[in-house]
């Protein structure tokens, strides 16, 4: 079988990352993979999770399996986060994943494994693995355009449009807020006509919500998902801590499923326990556990809540140094403010994204895409004058 293996195509964000490590130019900018950095360039453990981590140390006595739902602890902590302190524990059962991937995948097999006629409905531009997940379980996938490059600015209505065209039955991959690529927002208004709309048709939704709390604050980061829990029977959830937290080689997640009844969730819980055993079998503890100490105690809660907001004040500042340049060749830096999270997609063209990094060391994604943290706060003019180098080369009549 081996022989016969033709090498698939290499996932464009980690090839980045390799490119990015391999330049050895100084000076070079990394925009490339969804990891924050702060003002002096690192990804730095945070204090809430170090602290977490040396009583972690002190008081495990054991490394015995947990079982298939993780750490329960941290499970019921993640849905009071991310759903609200009414969260009905008893209709929304959950299990500890590998990270949100994780929890993107037991949601996704188990809505194809149990409705291979459904379709999934996602909105595009959207994270590269979503589409890439979805192929490989088989799923029947319908695309919509969220997203106008030209502009810039989310295309009104797209999601109700979209969901008048679903059928009975079918899921819905929305993302919860700080949009992976574009960064721009659901408005709630939309959100309200999105939950009507499920509710009418009887469509589930599937939120993933991987960056909870870096674009206008907990509440506000979760308040469509807060609005369909309220308004649904039914809904899924994937969750990741790997930014909100900086968790990120921990793997941390967790995915719910918000249920019409005690039976229902019973039923759905233990599927999702089969699946999760058979691709993981328990999910890793170190990170479940950090979270869940931090999470249970409320100093250590409130150093997180600080450094993230920290987090999300570093952003805010970010696209505003970067509005300032306003617009440049065919990218308007003055939308960025507007956005939210760690992203923003430029409409540059092919070309442009190759000028960026051959000649001048930026690193972006190909789609465009840029992670705003990964600019020091003395690289945002040199980004914004290789923008404009490129733009002029881009306009310079071929020679
Ligand atoms: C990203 O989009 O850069 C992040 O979500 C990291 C990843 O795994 O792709």
């Amino acid at each position: 079988m081996f022989d016969r293996l033709a090498i698939p195509p290499a996932d464009p964000l980690l090839s980045l990352i390799a490119a990015y490590n391999a330049d050895p130019r100084q000076g070079k900018i990394d925009l490339g993979v969804g990891v924050y950095r702060d003002e002096t360039g690192r990804t730095p453990v945070m204090a809430a999770v170090k602290q977490a981590e040396a009583r972690l140390l002190e008081t495990q006595d054991s490394k015995s399996y947990l079982g298939s739902e993780g750490d329960v602890g941290f499970v019921d902590a993640i849905r009071t986060l991310a759903l609200g302190a009414d969260a009905d524990i008893q209709r929304t059962p959950g299990l500890q994943t590998p990270g949100g991937t994780g929890a993107l995948r037991l949601a996704i097999e188990l809505y194809t494994a149990n409705m291979p006629d459904g379709t999934v409905w996602i909105g595009t531009p959207t994270w590269p693995v979503h589409e890439t997940m979805l192929a490989s379980l088989g799923a029947r996938v319908r695309t919509y355009s969220l997203y106008d490059r030209g502009t810039q600015s989310a295309i009104p209505d797209a999601l109700a449009g979209a969901i008048s065209e679903a059928s009975r039955g079918d899921l819905f991959l929305l993302q919860g807020g700080c949009h992976n690529p574009s960064g721009v927002a659901t408005p709630f208004a939309e959100w309200e006509r999105a939950a009507e709309l499920f509710a009418s048709k009887d469509i589930l939704p599937l939120v993933d919500l991987a960056y909870h709390g870096l674009g206008k604050g907990l509440d506000a980061d979760a308040a469509g998902l807060r609005l369909l829990a309220r308004s649904l029977p039914r809904l899924l959830l994937a969750y990741s801590c790997d930014k909100n937290f900086g968790l990120y080689r921990d793997r941390v997640g967790a995915v719910f499923a918000l249920t019409e009844t005690a039976a229902e969730a019973a039923a759905v819980k233990a599927h999702l326990a089969v699946l999760a055993r058979n691709a993981w079998s328990m999910p890793p503890d170190h990170g479940g556990a950090v979270v869940r100490i931090i999470l249970e105690d409320e100093q250590l809660t409130s150093e997180w809540r600080r450094e993230l907001q920290q987090v999300q004040l570093r952003l805010v500042a970010l696209r505003a140094a970067l509005a300032s340049f306003g617009k440049i060749g065919s990218v308007d830096l003055s939308k960025l403010p507007a956005q939210e999270g760690m992203f923003s997609l430029l409409p540059l063209d092919p070309q442009e994204i190759a000028g960026l990094r051959q000649e001048h060391g930026v690193y972006m994604a190909g789609s465009g895409r840029i992670n705003i943290a990964g600019l020091l706060e003395h690289d945002v003019g040199r980004f914004a004058n290789a923008l404009e180098l490129v733009a002029a080369d881009r306009a310079a009549p071929a020679a």
